[in-house]
């Protein structure tokens, strides 16, 4: 698929048919995650990937799904097929940063101007949003509050902080968004000039 296609088609999208993803199709999406970019290449990044029934009924209460049909959305996170949980372990970042050659002048892991594990989280969104258009799906985040009940349930170690959940299926509304849907986003967009500008900010 063509980039221009995968943008128009990244979108999240909160209604899916039950229809489930092929093992194959799941498997290449997955593979992604060894190919995005961290600091250090800290590769801090964990994602357990869901598709049971009863798991994913279980992920979509503690994620308070109820959130969403009282206003007005269809059921989703209990609805897709895959339910991505997106985790990190910051720790990798902070023993990477402590080795030889990543100390700095004094032999100290480097002051963090960043917490580039949250950056990391984000570019992996992004690569696993994008793979799975391109094969076909689509996905949605949502963030969950119950971390720790959401860590029990799927065995996650203390050390992982959870990111969010990303659903994966095949979208049960239209991918493209139809011109009067694109014509009310393009008025909620901030204009590029509040976003972007070029070689000074002022
Ligand atoms: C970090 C992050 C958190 C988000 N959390 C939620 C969420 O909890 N529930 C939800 O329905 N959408 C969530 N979204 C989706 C945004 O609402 C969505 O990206 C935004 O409205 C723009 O729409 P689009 O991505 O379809 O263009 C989240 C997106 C990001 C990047």
């Amino acid at each position: 698929m063509d980039f221009s296609d995968v943008l128009s088609r990244r979108r999240m999208v909160r209604s899916y048919k039950r229809d489930p993803v092929p093992k194959d199709v799941l498997d290449d999406v997955l593979r992604v995650v060894r190919r995005a970019p961290s600091a250090g290449f800290s590769q801090g990044c964990r994602v357990v990937a869901v598709t049971d029934a009863d798991t994913r009924a279980s992920i979509a209460e503690i994620a308070g799904e109820h959130w969403y049909l009282e206003r007005g959305f269809g059921p989703w996170l209990s609805v897709a097929p895959v339910l991505l949980v997106l985790g990190v372990r910051e720790d990798d970042y902070h023993e990477r940063y402590r080795s030889a050659d990543k100390v700095n002048d004094e032999g100290e892991e480097m002051n963090w101007p960043t917490p580039y594990w949250w950056v990391d989280s984000g570019a992996l969104m992004m690569l696993l949003q994008t793979a799975a258009i391109d094969a076909g799906l689509a996905t949605g985040f949502a963030i969950v509050h119950r971390t720790d009940d959401l860590k029990d349930l799927l065995g996650l170690p203390g050390d992982v902080a959870i990111v969010g959940i990303m659903a994966v299926g095949y979208s049960a509304e239209p991918v493209e968004r139809d011109p009067a849907d694109r014509a009310r986003l393009r008025s909620r967009r901030k204009p590029i000039d509040e976003l972007v500008r070029r070689e000074r900010w002022s």
